[in-house]
């Protein structure tokens, strides 16, 4: 995977030989439509360290395993390490977080061995491992991503475009979300994704955010996925009756996503009238109203 334009995002490569800490932020992939395709970075962020070690330490999590596996079977140069993992950004609820593991890990380890791979290299070996590009796309570069097999078009995102952004307590595991879907699907659902997705790309392509209104809606993925959020519909079009762009479930959810253009107090009205259908359904809820992130992955001191 190719970017033609990337950011210099990880010019301050830390001082230190044998520690590194990487900062991912949280990702909202599909934007309705442009499922496997579209994602915009939030500045929501984990912090991934990672220290060499000169002994085995205990062992990692299966995905921490599977990540650096994959790092030294590529690079042909293993060691032991010691990992933490600090950060806001929630598990199983279609923000990116695993994504902000694999990345760090990999980007991480890379330093420690000597930066034996570009960023993209990197990039690279994360989509390998989730199957989809449009969460790693945005964490890696920052900003919104459109991707294809082999190219990403990233562009930075206005931070006057704000994310409200309701976390369910429910959790859902990708792979399940995606079990969830047809195999097959009809020729008009297909058209009407491909318009909205080229609508919403050439939106942040141009900065011309108006231009969203009423391009969120999919045929392709959240109809299967909605009965594993309950309220799903009436949380989606309480954000518009409020005056959102629109509104879509994030990645494979449980997250609830509306963008909007409007000022503080017509962000809170959103938020809330999204809050209160899974208020009332007794479901319990986070929620935040975020900007997207711009940088991507960085070292961070
Ligand atoms: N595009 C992926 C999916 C994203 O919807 O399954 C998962 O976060």
């Amino acid at each position: 995977m190719f970017c033609k334009k990337p950011p210099q995002n990880l010019e301050s490569s830390p001082m230190k030989k044998d520690e590194a800490i990487v900062r991912v932020p949280a990702t909202t992939a599909n934007l309705g439509p442009g499922f496997d395709c579209l994602g915009v970075a939030l500045q929501l962020y984990n912090r991934i360290f990672v220290c060499r070690e000169n002994e085995l330490q205990e062992s990692h999590s299966p995905m921490v395993e599977e990540s650096a596996g994959l790092f030294f079977k590529r690079t042909r140069k293993r060691f032991p390490f010691s990992l933490k993992i600090t950060g806001r950004v929630p598990r199983s609820r279609g923000l990116g977080s695993s994504v902000t593991v694999r990345a760090g890990i990999i980007v991480a380890l890379n330093h420690l061995a000597g930066d034996l791979l570009t960023l993209a290299e990197c990039l690279n070996l994360v989509v390998d491992l989730e199957g989809h590009p449009d969460n790693a796309a945005p964490a890696f570069l920052g900003g919104f991503a459109a991707c294809s097999d082999d190219i990403v078009f990233r562009e930075p995102v206005d931070p006057k475009l704000k994310f409200i952004t309701v976390i369910p307590e429910i959790e859902i595991q990708t792979n399940k979300a995606r079990q969830a879907l047809p195999e097959k699907i009809l020729l008009a659902d297909a058209v009407h994704n491909i318009r909205n997705s080229s609508i919403i790309t050439a939106a942040f392509a141009s900065h011309q955010y108006a231009l969203l209104e009423n391009a969120f809606q999919d045929r392709l993925h959240q109809p299967y996925r909605k009965k594993l959020i309950p309220q799903f519909d009436r949380v989606l079009e309480a954000a518009t009756k409020k005056g959102a762009l629109g509104a879509f479930l994030s990645g494979s959810g449980s997250t609830l996503m509306a963008l909007s253009l409007g000022n503080k107090k017509e962000c809170a009205a959103i938020q809330s009238a999204m809050c209160r259908p899974l208020q009332q359904a007794g479901i319990s809820t986070s929620t935040m109203i975020l900007s997207a992130d711009n940088k991507g992955i960085q070292f961070v001191e």
